[in-house]
């Protein structure tokens, strides 16, 4: 019994601990984070309640799943800054400067920035997955959940708004080989054939895949219904 107890107190100790890094990281980058509702601290926030879901089951470290997941997608911020494109690895200084401000243990630092820097691998680019390691793809994961289902489409069409992308354009098919996150696709409809709908199949944890499953099936179904009422067979 009493092990028992001080496992629960320990578990309770560490998730703690994660909370007071993520309200301080919260401070820090609120304002950095207004401008795209597809990438803001909702979806940090969101991020991070899957990954410590899916990270419950799978294993890894906590806190570096924890804080990598929340901070993930500083690049994005670059990116609405400039309206270029941003690599992840572009963002590591930024992070690195984060993880400081908020005194994060020294030596988890560098899982973290691993993390951060490899959380937008996909089987279906050309690269490829390079990455193995448990934190990281527990991150991409969660990541990847947030861009499937109800939320995910809702993203999308954020997303495609501004850039102006049109909703579909129904004559005009995904025909590249390799998905490449840098390329905005011609329509939002598009996306999900070049990304959303291969993120099932891209999932590296049993739990992802679990957790993925409903939400492909939820978005094949939007983008049936989708394309029958354009066409207006309903
Ligand atoms: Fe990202
Ligand atoms: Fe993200």
């Amino acid at each position: 019994l009493f092990a028992i107890y001080f496992y629960l107190l320990f578990k309770f100790m560490s998730d703690h601990q994660l909370n007071v890094y993520i309200n301080k990281l919260k401070v820090l980058i609120a304002d950095r984070f207004t401008k795209d509702s597809s990438h803001d601290i909702a979806h940090f926030s969101r991020v991070y309640n899957i990954a410590l879901k899916i990270q419950k089951k799978e294993g890894g470290d906590r806190l570096i799943i924890g804080v990598g997941a929340f901070v993930h997608d500083v690049h994005r911020s670059i990116q609405a800054d400039t309206g270029k494109y941003c690599e992840p690895k572009d963002s590591l200084p930024i992070v690195k400067n984060l993880l400081n401000k908020i005194n994060f243990p020294k030596d988890k630092i560098d899982g973290v920035l691993h993390v951060v820097e490899y959380h937008e691998e996909y089987s279906f680019t050309k690269k490829g997955k390079t990455v193995h390691d448990i934190e990281t793809l527990v991150v991409q994961d969660a990541d990847n959940l947030d861009a499937m289902g109800a939320v995910g489409i809702a993203r999308t069409f954020t997303f495609g708004a501004k850039f102006n992308r049109p909703l579909w354009i129904p004559d005009l098919s995904y025909k590249k080989k390799y998905y490449a996150d840098s390329k905005i696709e011609e329509s939002t409809l598009m996306h999900f054939e070049s990304k959303l709908l291969k993120l099932l199949a891209n999932m590296n944890t049993k739990a992802g895949k679990q957790f993925a499953k409903e939400r492909h099936q939820y978005m094949v179904k939007f983008v049936d219904r989708f394309k029958r009422e354009w066409k207006g067979d309903l």
